[in-house]
Formats: C-alpha cells, structure tokens, sequence
C-alpha cells in the first residue's frame, strides 16, 4: 500500500502523541514526538545551566553546543512505544517534568533550534510512512503531507488531562500551575516569530474536548483510511 505522509498539530496536551502513536503502531508506520525534541534540547540546556537566573537562556553557548546534543528515539519493547534518548540517556521521564515545561517554550522559540531540529525531522520523514506531531509539521516540516490535522480542546480540559496523567506516574501535580503553563505555552507557542502555531490552510480541525479517546482513535483512523483504500 502507498506509504503516506501523516502531520498531527496542536495546542500542548490536547492528546495528539496519544491518538498519533496509536495510529502509528496499528499501520505500522514510524511515530515521531518532536515536542519531545524540544523538550531534549531543554533538559540539556538545564543541566549545562545555560538558562539565566531571570529564565533567559544563553543562546551563544547554548547555539555552540548543538553540534553536541544528539537526540533520538528507540522502541521500549514493554510500552511498543518509542522512547526519547539525549546523548544515549534514556530521557523520557526526565523531559516530562514541571521544570522542562515551564522552560521548553523559549527554547521552542530560537531560530537556530528550530533549524536543527526540523532538518532532522524532515531526515526522518523522507521515506514517508510517518506520523509525525507537533506544532509546525504541516506548515513548515512536511507542507506537503498527504493527511494534515489540526488538534484542539479547551484549556480547562488540557490542564486536566496533564494533571491526571502526572498523577497516575505518581508524580506531583498541581491543577492551577498547570493551567497557568498551558495557557502561557498557548501564548507563547502562537505569538512567537519562528513558525507560531497556526492551522495549515489544508489541515482537518478536530477539538475533542468531549471525545473519549477511543473516539479520537476512530476518527484519525478513518480519515487515514479514506486517503489511502
Ligand atoms: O507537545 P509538547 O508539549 O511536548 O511540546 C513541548 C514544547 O515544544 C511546546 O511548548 C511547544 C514546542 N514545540 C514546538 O515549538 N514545535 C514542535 N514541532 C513541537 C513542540
């Protein structure tokens, strides 16, 4: 069967990795979490101190250092899911914390990271056969992916869903700091210069603050399917 393209965009934690990867495994294409990307780039930033005191990042040290940070993914055989690595480091709890949150939205803002980052996805995408998610994947990484779709829900839901997800990793979780972060990273993620988030013309919109995530499931699957039967 013809391999497509397939770019999934969206506000954070509206569920896009979960309906995203899930359809990955069941056509068995490759699954890319680039907001995890991001996330690596600030996990390293954070523990060679290139933030400020002020949260305002070193960007020429941190723009020298590129060349040494190598990000890439790996399949957990108990999950079937892929997992992140940072240097070879298994990172995919560590990136998932309050601390790399509340940091990741300026790193997602500096050209130069961008660059980088987005060459490397377009690299892993040039075979096709991808599902790929984030937040400029149909506008800027693939704008010529065959299956576009724009994702969205509330941020009262948003907040919620992160809330309980960290809770059920046991890790803490506060519901008010959550929704200040989301609402703040929809700020900044939408206003910035650099590829802000925004719908491509030809994206599917879909807000599912009210469907379940079987729901979610089902209408990516048949929207995929309708492009390729
Ligand atoms: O999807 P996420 O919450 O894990 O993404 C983390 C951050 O990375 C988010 O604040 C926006 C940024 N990001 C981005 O700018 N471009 C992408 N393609 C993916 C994520």
């Amino acid at each position: 069967m013809k391999k497509i393209t397939i770019a999934i965009d969206g506000f954070s934690s509206c569920g896009k990795s979960t309906m995203a990867k899930d359809l990955a495994k069941e056509i068995g294409y490759i699954y890319v979490d680039t907001g995890a990307m991001y996330r690596s780039v600030t996990l390293y930033a954070l523990r060679h101190n290139l933030f400020n005191a002020d949260g305002t990042i070193r960007e020429q040290e941190l723009q020298a250092q590129m060349k040494d940070i190598d990000i890439s993914f790996r399949l957990n055989k108990e999950t079937g899911r892929p997992d992140t690595y940072l240097n070879g480091e298994n990172v995919e709890s560590d990136i998932r914390t309050m601390e790399v949150s509340s940091h990741v939205s300026p790193i997602a803002t500096l050209a130069f990271v961008r660059k980088a980052l987005v060459e490397q996805q377009q690299r892993m995408g040039a075979e096709k056969g991808i599902v790929m998610d984030g937040r400029d994947i149909g506008t800027v990484v693939f704008p010529d992916a065959e299956l576009k779709i724009f994702v969205t829900a509330s941020a009262e839901v948003r907040a919620q869903r992160r809330y309980d997800e960290l809770k059920a990793k046991g890790m803490e979780a506060d519901y008010s700091e959550i929704l200040k972060n989301v609402q703040e990273r929809d700020y900044i993620d939408s206003h910035r210069e650099t590829s802000p988030l925004r719908k491509a013309e030809d994206a599917l919109e879909l807000d599912n603050s009210h469907l379940t995530i079987a729901e979610q499931k089902q209408w990516l699957y048949e929207q995929y399917h309708k492009l390729t039967s």
